[in-house]
């Protein structure tokens, strides 16, 4: 999840090591350097499963020995975090050094391409595949130096990457390529830095070149930094910016807080959530953990969902999901009710673990439990190779990346696109879906991403506006119906989480048996109203709430004039099928939630009492 690269005049060794610790904040299981030999020009690695702090136990000999090296935190997609997978990696020959964040998507065939001409291969990554396509080019025409075989290579595969790439034969130069992950050129007197962003080497030098989409660089002490499309090698002016963020803000990527990098990030984690699983042309939603286990699952006498938190609001969801589409009975349970209360669990049941961190104490033992039972286990985690996706059966990770603020965002969202994929694909294929339905629902779920970014755009100053005018109030109400019930209690949870203003989610209807009773003029209610789903229903909720002076904020879609109309605040987000609202409409109460705690002061990152992982009882 981390690149650091360097040429120049210092210890190459404590250039990438320091750098490396910079980029710690970015999460990752495993770290690794590679170091230019000098006269001998043979590389010297060291990687390891583990922190910065395990790899220089192992490395101290390595300090005082290059000017030019590299080093990665990896942060596990292909292939769990282990020595062997860790990053860099080397071609057959031995003479190139590839690191790399990011996917490649195709690695499978040239792989398969590869074997056939002799390579092997000693990990389980796809990185492992890039390093020796670039050897095979290098090999098969002795024309084509080490850049251009890079960049032939890139042209071959397709997904996200960012790399850097060393060659024995070509000492002292650097190359590195960009596409969909971030990769800043430090330019310093004498020597350059490389670094997936600009906290590696902002201590040194405040000229940098952010790597355009599609663009690589060479990079040399003789040559300086040499940009070209990769696609068909055009030489690009480079543009030269001056740094102007502290580190810390470099760190959050210019935002000022965690949280609201990853509420930011969502057009892309949810993305990176279907890569590979959601093909729309060929009309099929692939995912290997349900296909290898399809009948088991469909089988099912009841699907029961265990999490806690916010994974648990994915979870209620996930019944509607599941119920809707695939017609197999689901409960959702939370984890650590479940593990104390005996339920009815046999072998004709499957469970589904819900798990941001894939650490949660009290959902672990729920799935011991479950699986003394006979359960057959399906885990949704984030976190590659974590206790939970070890030890389940079966599973799908959500890929949304580290997440850092305690508070979850991106990690719930992609945990919806995930049920929703694995409900889209078991209805399919028990034929409770009808393929036209299929293929208008999976053409929708293609489509959030881009829905995102609008609602983003569209919402977050005026989440900011309605922010503002309630920082100091007491109590706040969330209330939805259908798929946006636990997408009520979801916003309710990040308010007070974050910023400690009591707050409910109910189901709207029930509204009047309860909640009505607290509604004055200083109650604001949270409404989540979207056109499909209930909306009739709704529109009396909020009459009724309005004949008791409450303070309406409606989340509704784009154009909505009835509920609008009644309301005091206003959100619009674009409309989609109710199932996929929730994905959509937890982006502005995320911001909402976010803001409030903002104008409180309070400790967004890391509200008091709260934990990311709860690791205990
Ligand atoms: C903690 C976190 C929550 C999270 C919950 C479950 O309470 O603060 O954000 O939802 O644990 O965590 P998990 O990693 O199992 O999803």
């Amino acid at each position: 999840c981390g690149i650091v690269g360097y040429t120049g005049f210092q210890d190459a060794y404590e250039v990438v090591i320091n750098g490396l610790r910079r980029l710690e904040y970015r999460g990752y299981d495993s770290a690794g350097i590679v170091l230019d030999g000098k006269e001998d020009h043979l590389f010297q690695v060291a990687k390891t499963k583990g922190k910065v702090d395990d790899l220089v136990a192992i490395s101290g000999n390595l300090v005082g020995k290059a000017n030019v090296g590299m080093g990665h935190t990896r942060w596990a997609t292909h292939g769990v975090p282990s020595d062997r997978n860790s990053h860099p990696h080397l071609s057959n020959n031995g003479k190139i050094a590839l690191v790399h964040n990011g996917i490649i998507e195709n690695y499978d065939t040239i792989k398969i391409m590869l074997t056939e001409k002799g390579f092997t291969f000693q990990s389980e990554t796809d990185t492992e595949i890039l390093v020796n396509l670039i050897q095979y080019f290098m090999d098969t025409n002795p024309e084509t130096d080490f850049p251009e075989a890079v960049r032939f290579a890139l042209n071959e595969v397709y997904g996200a990457y960012a790399i850097t790439v060393m060659h024995d034969d070509y000492p002292g130069l650097l190359v590195v390529a960009r596409l969909g992950s971030p990769l800043a050129i430090g330019l310093g007197n004498k020597e350059f830095f490389i670094a997936s962003d600009a906290s590696p080497f902002v201590e040194f030098t405040k000229e940098a070149v952010y790597l355009e989409e599609g663009h690589m660089a060479t990079i040399s002490l003789e040559n300086g930094v040499d940009i070209r499309n990769i696609q068909d090698n055009l030489k690009i002016v480079p543009a030269v910016q001056e740094l102007k963020m502290s580190l810390e803000q470099i760190e959050k990527g210019g935002y000022e807080h965690f949280m609201l990098k990853e509420i930011f990030e969502q057009p892309k984690s949810i993305h990176d959530t279907l890569r590979g699983r959601l093909l729309v042309d060929e009309g099929i939603i692939k995912m290997a953990g349900i296909w290898d286990h399809l009948e088991r699952i469909n089988q099912a006498q009841k699907i029961t969902i265990i999490a806690c938190g916010t994974s648990w609001h994915a979870g209620l969801i996930g019944e509607y999901l599941i119920e809707e589409f695939a017609r197999i009975p689901v409960e959702v349970e939370y984890a650590s009710e479940f593990r104390y209360r005996n339920p009815i669990i046999t072998e004709k049941d499957v469970v589904i673990a819900i798990s941001q961190s894939g650490e949660t104490a009290d959902t672990m033992a729920a799935i011991k439990m479950a699986k003394e039972k006979g359960a057959f286990i399906y885990g949704i985690c984030n976190v590659v190779d974590s206790s939970i996706a070890r030890v389940t059966d079966a599973g799908s990770y959500t890929h949304a990346g580290p997440e850092i603020g305690v508070a979850s965002t991106k990690a719930f969202t992609a945990q919806l696109t995930i049920l929703s994929l694995i409900a889209l694909k078991l209805g399919k294929h028990n034929g409770h879906l009808s393929s036209q339905e299929f293929m208008k629902l999976i053409t929708e779920l293609d489509a959030l991403p881009k829905k995102i970014e609008e609602v983003l755009e569209q919402t977050h100053e005026i989440t900011k506006e309605i922010a503002k005018q309630f920082v100091d109030a007491q109590n706040f109400l969330y209330l939805g119906r259908g798929y946006n019930f636990p997408a009520a209690l979801e916003g309710a949870l990040k308010l007070k989480e974050i910023s400690y203003i009591h707050a409910e989610g109910y189901p709207a209807a029930e509204m009047k048996h309860g909640p009505i009773a607290l509604i004055d003029e200083n109650m604001p209610i949270v409404i989540i109203a979207p056109k499909q789903g209930h909306y009739d229903k709704i529109v009396s909720n909020v009459q009724e709430i309005k004949a008791r002076k409450g303070k309406v904020i409606a989340v509704v879609n784009q154009g909505d004039t009835q509920v609008a109309q009644m309301a005091d605040y206003v959100i619009e987000f674009p409309e989609t099928s109710e199932c996929f609202s929730p994905i959509v409409a937890s982006v502005p109460l995320q911001l909402l939630a976010y803001y409030i705690a903002v104008y409180r002061g309070a400790n967004v990152d890391q509200p008091r009492n709260l934990a990311k992982s709860v690791t205990v009882e």
